[in-house]
């Protein structure tokens, strides 16, 4: 019997897990000769914002040891253009498109989510809470701005609204809980950590914004722990993600109790990772004789 890899984050049917990360593969549409990218789960978008963002100033990403630092600062070509130019050559890739969202306010999400609202393609919609390259705070340290952006635009949206957390605070489980009990669909674990390297010749900052988000396999044990954490306690559907570079990472995900995964920086290195990954998944299923991924979530024997 071959197995099934089909997996669900709330109303979201997913034929696999396997989802790219926000923000690690332009906005889709130029990677097309690189990837197939229907045989993934899905892709989320690069965040959009409800104007143009510039981003920050150069140098915006550098490599350390075990992955990658970076303060791209929500460069983006604003809602409205993504909507005209990017999201047609998308949808016709066939793949459940996540489109991830961030707002300097409420106010914005919610402008945001009503402007998604109804647009043929939009599976559903991923909150950027946890950006560490602004100039305010980690939106998702503050429980209250939590609760009202995740109220808000759960009830301004009829797709999932799945929430994006930073693993940046001192208990992750209440984060996600107030995400869940506003009306998330379900969190995604975890954004990059805060982090910073120095050029020791010239003394420099090697990123201009002095310091930006740490991705890569060196996060991976961080967010393996999130995403057990937040399960055991919550029950709730997650997107785990941080580090994944091979099935087998996914795998660790999957049993700590993630329903997807997202894989990021290992685009980097070959955007045919995610790929690989759903082909890894299932040759793991064969092995160990599992007839559906979902038997996996949580399935750490502790
Ligand atoms: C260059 C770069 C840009 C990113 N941009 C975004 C973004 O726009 N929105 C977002 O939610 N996450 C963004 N991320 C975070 C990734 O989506 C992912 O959550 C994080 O890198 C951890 O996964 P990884 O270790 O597989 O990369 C970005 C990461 C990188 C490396």
């Amino acid at each position: 019997m071959k197995p099934s890899l089909a997996t669900r984050i709330g109303a979201l049917k997913l034929d696999n897990p396997v989802l790219m990360a926000s923000g690690t593969f332009g906005y889709g549409d130029e990677i097309t000769d690189l990837v197939s990218v229907g045989k993934l789960g899905g892709i989320i978008t690069k965040t959009i914002t409800l104007q143009p963002r510039p981003g920050n100033p150069p140098p915006r990403i550098c490599e350390v040891t075990g992955g990658m630092i970076n303060a791209i600062g929500l460069q983006n070509i604003g809602a409205e253009r993504f909507l005209q130019e990017k999201l047609p050559a998308l949808r016709a890739l066939q793949v459940n498109i996540i489109v991830s969202i961030a707002g300097n306010s409420v106010e914005e999400y919610v402008r945001l989510a009503h402007q998604l609202d109804g647009v043929r393609g939009i599976a559903g919609i991923e909150l950027n809470l946890s950006c560490p390259n602004l100039q305010k705070k980690i939106i998702s340290q503050d429980p209250k701005l939590v609760r009202a952006i995740v109220a808000a635009v759960s009830k301004a949206s009829r797709v999932p609204v799945i929430a994006k957390l930073s693993p940046q605070v001192t208990d992750i489980v209440a984060m996600a809980e107030i995400a869940m009990t506003a009306g998330a669909t379900a969190v995604s674990l975890i954004n990059t950590f805060p982090a910073m390297a120095i050029d020791i010749a010239t003394r420099k900052p090697k990123i201009a914004f002095v310091t930006g988000g740490l991705s890569g396999p060196a996060i991976k044990p961080m967010a393996v722990r999130a995403v057990w954490e937040v399960y055991r306690a919550l029950k709730a559907p997650i997107i785990g993600g941080g580090g994944i570079m091979t099935a087998e990472d996914a795998v660790e995900f999957l049993l700590a109790g993630a329903s997807a995964v997202s894989v990021g920086t290992a685009n980097f290195i070959d955007p045919g990772v995610p790929e690989k990954i759903v082909s890894g998944l299932r040759s793991y299923m064969e092995r160990y004789g599992i007839i559906n991924i979902k038997e996996l979530v949580g399935s750490v024997r502790c």
